[in-house]
């Protein structure tokens, strides 16, 4: 992969239905962590994500992203807060319309979307994985409005082309395509014009 590779980076989980796709991504944060090959990752959740994690992954999310650390919501003493601390990478999964607009929009008003606001500004790497369906003009002017700034747009939509066989699987088309624009190597999937294993 020829992007460059988060040495330093934010998850970022919200309340929109993909707690599954934050989860996956984190395990395997956490294996390469394990491995000594890990970028340094902080959490943040946003109001609603320990709600549909809990629906959706069952228990409380604090304790299934361990080691990693958790930021409260209006903690603007996190050191991704500002541009100075040298944070290079963010990923906003799943990422709710509501938070697409409140980042599209500039407000700062949570570390969320001040942690996007400052990787945007300091023209680092922004990765974003929006679910919603189906998509109002009001959504997708605000996705065009960040992919003109240069983030990246990489939706909750899985692919079937590597013949996926478990929902684990199924979550990996999309989470591979997200470490790839991280600049993360991985395997999690099948790449398409290699054999079939
Ligand atoms: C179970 C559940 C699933 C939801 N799924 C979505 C979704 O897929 N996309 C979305 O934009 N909002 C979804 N919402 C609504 C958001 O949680 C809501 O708009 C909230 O204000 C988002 O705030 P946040 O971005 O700060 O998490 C869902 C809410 C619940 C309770």
């Amino acid at each position: 992969m020829s992007r460059v590779r988060a040495e330093r980076l934010v998850v970022a989980i919200t309340g929109a239905s993909g707690a599954p796709y934050a989860k996956r991504l984190l395990d395997v944060l956490r294996r390469m962590r394990e491995a000594g090959d890990g970028p340094e990752v902080a959490v943040v959740l946003s109001p609603t994500a320990p709600e549909v994690w809990a629906l959706e992954c069952g228990g409380d999310v604090r304790a299934a992203v361990e080691p990693f650390p958790v930021w409260g919501g209006r903690d603007y003493k996190a050191p991704f807060a500002s541009g100075s601390a040298g944070w290079d990478a963010m990923v906003v999964i799943p990422c709710s319309m509501s938070t697409v607009a409140r980042i599209a929009h500039g407000t700062s008003d949570s570390l969320l979307t001040r942690a996007a606001d400052v990787i945007i500004k300091e023209k680092r790497n922004l990765v974003i994985v929006p679910r919603e369906t189906p998509l109002s003009a009001i959504h997708l002017e605000n996705l065009l409005k960040l992919a003109n700034l240069g983030v990246t747009v990489a939706p909750a939509m899985p692919s079937f082309y590597a013949q996926p066989t478990s929902v684990e699987a199924v979550l990996d088309t999309v989470v591979a395509r997200v470490l790839d624009h991280l600049g993360l190597p991985n395997d999690l999937m099948r790449r398409w014009g290699t054999p079939a294993g």
